[in-house]
């Protein structure tokens, strides 16, 4: 297949994560590494308690308080482990005891989401989407919850199925969600959950750091066996410096949100996740060569998962994409096809070179 693009265009990726950074955030981190803020040292040799970075990691909760609208009575963590150890995490830190938990099973992740649960709780699946393959979110209407569960978790963004809940519901129990691949790319109202967690490496920088926003009611004394860098509660009695934070991941994360501020906030990242996504969908939908198996309702605005009706072109795919600069497009290992990422920096220049290449490529193949 001739190659429609030029070899000289920028490479973009479309990878699930880590992600793209934005020009502007990659151009001052190259300043900043070597002397940070005129101190003589790189920001890589800045002391987490000096005063310098305790002021750096204000400034990064207070711009984060100020783009999601976050109430007062809510903590935010700086933690590590990523969010597969908050998996973990939530039922040691949030469940009395023998206490259970509701989870939704809405694909991939909080799949793993209510394995991890499982090894320190009771675990009540209220529903699942496993048997339609994960291509459509089960309707709250049919969720079988618990009451007295300490909590009912759910996957704002099924990253591997290219499902995203377009709302939340209203439930007797806090709400914890699983918000890692939709974080920042569209208003959330915080005062709705009772906790919501993120991985920083799609829409918030680098990997290392994983944030937390828990309402202050649910801290409570780290149970037996919980290590302490790992309590919400002890975490947030000492401003996420219990022990050393993710220092480079919290530079560039307060680095990302200032980004996103000057480009206009949520309501336009939301904009553009539309824009962008409904660009590609258009284009699979318009030809039978690719398949996108998820309901309409449901699709994701930022994992644009899908398949060729011949997976033997699979690989030809990649690679004639690879040489138009357009990577990382491989789907999830547990799913196979094709999976485009659109974080925040993904431009809709390469969503549109993106668009014309598979316009091309079905072209040549159908
Ligand atoms: C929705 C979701 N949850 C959890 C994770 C796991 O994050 P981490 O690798 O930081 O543990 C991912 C990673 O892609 C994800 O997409």
């Amino acid at each position: 297949m001739a190659c429609t693009f030029s070899e000289r265009l920028a490479p973009c990726s479309f990878a699930a994560g880590p992600a793209m950074l934005p020009r502007e955030v990659l151009a001052q981190i190259r300043e900043d590494l070597p002397d940070w803020h005129g101190s003589g040292f790189s920001l890589l040799e800045q002391s987490f308690t000096g005063t310098a970075f305790k002021q750096l990691m204000a400034d990064t909760e207070q711009d984060l308080r100020a783009l999601l609208a976050i109430p007062h009575n809510y903590r935010v963590l700086f933690m590590q482990g990523g969010a597969s150890a908050q998996f973990g995490l939530l039922p040691l830190n949030l469940l009395e005891p023998g206490q259970s938990a509701d989870y939704l099973e809405s694909g991939l992740w909080a799949h793993k989401a209510i394995g991890e649960a499982r090894r320190h709780a009771p675990v009540n699946v209220v529903a699942s989407g496993a048997a339609g393959g994960f291509t459509a979110l089960p309707p709250v209407a049919g969720w079988r919850c618990n009451p007295y569960a300490g909590y009912c978790h759910i996957t704002s963004n099924e990253t591997g199925n290219g499902l995203q809940m377009p709302g939340f519901p209203e439930l007797p129990v806090p709400l914890v969600a699983d918000t890692t691949s939709d974080f920042l790319t569209r208003p959330i109202a915080v005062e709705r959950f009772g906790l919501i967690y993120a991985s920083a490496q799609k829409n918030l920088g680098v990997a290392g750091l994983c944030l937390v926003i828990v309402r202050e009611d649910l801290l409570r004394p780290p149970r037996r066996g919980l290590p302490s860098a790992f309590s919400y509660q002890v975490q947030a009695m000492q401003q996420s410096r219990f022990n050393t934070p993710p220092t480079f991941a919290l530079y560039v994360a307060g680095l990302m949100l200032r980004w996103i501020i000057r480009q206009g906030g949520l309501t336009l990242m939301a904009a553009r996740a539309r824009e962008k996504s409904r660009r590609l969908y258009e284009c699979l939908d318009s030809h039978d060569f690719y398949r996108c198996p998820q309901v309409a309702a449901d699709r994701s605005t930022i994992n644009v998962c899908f398949q060729l009706e011949n997976p033997g072109l699979l690989d030809d795919f990649f690679h004639q994409a690879a040489r138009n600069g357009l990577h990382d497009l491989q789907g999830h290992s547990a799913v196979g096809g094709v999976r485009a990422s659109l974080y925040n920096a993904v431009e809709m220049a390469a969503v549109e070179r993106l668009v014309h290449f598979m316009n091309d490529f079905a072209h040549h193949h159908g």
